[in-house]
């Protein structure tokens, strides 16, 4: 295998060491970044809940450095490998708290990366402070990141308002912790990995910030959070985790996810319209010759011929100019497509809608 081709890594899970792995990938090869690297805690990890149980935090080996400048030499040094990886056109997302965030985003910033946003994790459910010492950490913080101010990166500014109920979304996000089923569990069954994301966080990342086919790069990998989003969405993805076991459960994850269709998928919504003409329609038999084109009202019948003019009043026009004179308007021509209606299924449909729905049919196609 050729270690350079990121072809053939495509949709892997690379057990190994991140730094090592991403300096064997080409350069500017990658669509998408989504990293969560170590925290660099700093806590025992364990913590007492009032009623006397233990909560078990972040406390692993992989968590663990000398200082803070030994964290920020590594954070460094992945990171650089990032920015080489990146297309130029490419983003990347980096998440952290508030025990590492600072670190990151300086590190981003002097190595050229150009901040787009930082986006608030608000934790629905967040774990209490037990100790009541100081405020509850109810929140997460992603960077979000291109290679340098002038790239023009992968944005669905109106997939994003889909999503958020029609209103433009904001940079606070609100999700619950990874908890309950989707959470991995060992053999034992205790929770596989004490950070493991919630899948929709991620979905949202790659909604709005990728396009199908594109390739996302997770370098700390887990339980394959990021693979799960990308495979569920029809992106392709790379990812490196240097457990074995979190590698092996979450190959095993990846086994049971499916592919989803959906229009947020494809971002239909920021897609420019296709240019489609009449006969093209007619030709694929959303309209059909001799059907009849009436305004709203169902008044003024005009009918359709082979070339998608209309016969009208004994003459023979195009749709705009017949619509202008049907509705007695000034002016000689008219967008058509706002004006007439057609009978679909017992009711009067707007030809745009007839339209809309052909565009979508040849997207998914
Ligand atoms: C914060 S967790 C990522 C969790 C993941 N997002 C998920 O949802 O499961 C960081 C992961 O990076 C891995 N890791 C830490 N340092 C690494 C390194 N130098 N090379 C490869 N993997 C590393 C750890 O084993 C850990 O699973």
């Amino acid at each position: 295998m050729n270690i350079n081709e990121v072809f053939t890594l495509r949709n892997r899970i690379i057990n190994g060491e991140t730094i090592y792995e991403m300096s064997k990938l080409k350069p500017e090869s990658i669509d998408l970044i989504f990293a969560d690297p170590p925290y660099f805690m700093q806590t025992s990890g364990v913590l007492n809940r009032v009623e006397g149980t233990q909560f078990h935090g972040c406390d692993d080996d992989w968590d663990k450095f000398t200082s803070l400048a030994d964290y920020e030499a590594f954070s460094r040094n992945w990171l650089t490998q990032c920015r080489r990886l990146l297309k130029p056109s490419g983003s990347i997302w980096v998440i952290g708290s508030m025990q590492c965030i600072y670190i990151l985003g300086s590190v981003m910033q002097s190595l050229g990366f150009w901040i787009i946003n930082d986006i608030v994790w608000h934790k629905t459910n967040p774990t209490p402070n037990f100790t009541g010492s100081r405020l509850n950490n109810s929140h997460e913080t992603l960077i979000w990141a291109v290679r340098d101010k002038r790239a023009k990166f992968t944005f669905h500014y109106k997939t994003a308002k889909f999503i958020n109920g029609g209103k433009q979304l904001g940079s606070v996000w609100r999700f619950p912790v990874c908890s309950g089923n989707e959470r991995l569990k060992d053999s034992e069954g205790r929770k596989l990995h004490t950070t493991q994301k919630p899948q929709a966080l991620i979905e949202r990342v790659l909604l709005i910030s990728s396009n199908m086919g594109d390739i996302i790069l997770d370098p700390f990998g887990g339980t394959m959070t990021t693979a799960a989003a990308a495979k569920k969405l029809g992106r392709q993805y790379i990812m490196i985790e240097r457990d074995k076991d979190y590698c092996v459960h979450g190959q095993r994850r990846l086994d049971a996810v499916e592919f989803v269709d959906s229009d947020e998928a494809r971002a239909v919504f920021d897609v420019k319209p296709v240019r489609v003409t009449m006969q093209e329609m007619i030709q694929a038999g959303a309209f059909t010759v001799g059907e009849s084109f009436t305004l709203k009202d169902g008044t003024h019948s005009a009918t359709l011929l082979e070339d998608g003019k209309l016969s009208y009043n004994g003459g023979i026009i195009d749709m705009h100019t017949c619509a202008a004179r049907a509705k007695g308007l000034r002016a000689e021509r008219v967008n058509g497509f706002d004006f007439w209606y057609v009978m679909r299924n017992g009711e009067l449909v707007s030809i745009n809608t007839v339209r809309e729905n052909y565009r979508r049919m040849m997207i998914l196609q």
